[in-house]
């Protein structure tokens, strides 16, 4: 070989060399340490299981349509396009918490609300809420340790007792936060529930004004308490009731606005803000169709609460991008992946 085509040979496999680094960089190879989306993956499938096609977390839905009217009092917060008077499209995806796509419906799992405010002319916006009031993990690592630490111990079937009081020994504030969740009462269905967004986001408004906000779908549904544990373990009871409700009368949420005093922690979800803080109603989501999985455009949409319009910005909280970077790798491998039919069928939408 000629002394050129020599160090033109080496040049090719120094930079192969060097992606390869990046690659095992990314996946988190060379740190055995590090949490990585792969890990979270690796997690979700260890203690859920693998169901091909279905998201790793919230994998049992239903998804919606509707619209939100927005009544112009958020425009003085934020200059999103979606703030300003008048009447913008929206889908979206009610879902309880877990990797199990086929799951019973109970009262006390947790209850998701995911929109996509889609602007004829404007940015989108998309958000994923939850029926606590408050997150019980402040960071990506309690969240990754908890999946382990709080599921049933493989050998006997039951919660181990000593992985679940080391784990809040070393996440006291999860502790706080979980007695928090248990004061409060649960509602008996997906159509009185209250969803709240818990990470703090920032607003901007036209002049440039900033606050650092929260926000909650509050339901025009009157509140109902959850009754005692539902007689028929394997159902979709609550999904059954919010597509009756649907049928009924269009359903109801006022998107709320809470703002921050200076000192109300911006980057810790499991921290309450004080009730007397100021509040927004910016205007009233309505909800007059429900989908099955199965067909609806959302469930090709993963709810990432980093896709935001101009006008709202993340905070410091370190969920949100780990929430972005997991959310897209499990949207990456279950667009890839084969899909079975969801619990929820076209059928049972269509009652
Ligand atoms: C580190 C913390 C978190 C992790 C790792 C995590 C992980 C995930 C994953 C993997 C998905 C499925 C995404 C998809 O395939 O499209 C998901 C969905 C969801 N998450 Fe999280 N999550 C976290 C925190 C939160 C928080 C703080 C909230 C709410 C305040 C939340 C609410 C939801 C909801 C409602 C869905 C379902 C969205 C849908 O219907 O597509 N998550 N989460």
């Amino acid at each position: 070989m000629r002394k050129g085509s020599i160090a033109g040979f080496a040049a090719v496999v120094a930079i192969v060399a060097a992606v390869a680094v990046l690659f095992a960089y990314a996946a988190g190879w060379l740190s055995p340490g590090k949490l990585t989306p792969g890990r979270f993956v690796d997690r979700f499938k260890q203690v859920s299981g693998r169901h091909p096609g279905f998201r790793l977390n919230h994998a049992k839905g239903l998804c919606f349509a509707g619209w939100f009217d927005s009544d112009g009092q958020g425009a003085a917060l934020s200059r999103a396009t979606i703030f300003q008077p008048g009447r913008v499209r929206v889908i979206g995806r009610f879902s309880l918490g877990g990797g199990m796509p086929y799951q019973a419906d109970k009262a006390n799992t947790v209850r998701g609300l995911a929109i996509s405010f889609m602007p004829a002319h404007g940015e989108e916006w998309r958000t994923a809420m939850i029926n606590l009031p408050v997150f019980p993990f402040a960071t990506p690592q309690a969240f990754y340790d908890q999946m382990l630490a709080l599921a049933p111990d493989p050998a006997t079937g039951k919660p181990n007792p000593a992985r679940i009081q080391a784990f809040f020994a070393k996440y006291p504030e999860s502790a706080n936060a979980l007695k928090l969740i248990q004061s409060q009462p649960v509602s008996s269905g997906f159509e009185n529930s209250a969803f709240n967004s818990l990470d703090a986001f920032r607003f901007i408004n036209a002049n440039g004004e900033t606050a650092w906000v929260r926000w909650s779908m509050l339901p025009v549904q009157p509140f109902a308490p959850a009754g005692p544990a539902h007689p028929q373990a394997d159902t979709n009871y609550l999904f059954d009731a919010l597509i009756a409700s649907v049928r009924e009368h269009p359903l109801q949420w006022h998107l709320l606005i809470t703002i921050a005093q200076p000192g109300d922690p911006t980057d810790d979800a499991t921290i309450p803000w004080p009730s007397d803080r100021k509040q927004v109603d910016a205007g009233t989501l309505t909800i007059n169709q429900v989908e099955s999985d199965d067909t609806s455009p959302a469930r090709d949409t993963t709810f990432d609460p980093l896709v935001l319009p101009d006008g709202i910005a993340p905070s410091a909280d370190p969920l949100l991008n780990a929430r972005s970077v997991v959310y897209v790798r499990s949207f990456t491998l279950r667009e890839g992946e084969h899909k079975s039919p969801a619990a929820v069928s076209p059928a049972d939408a269509e009652k």
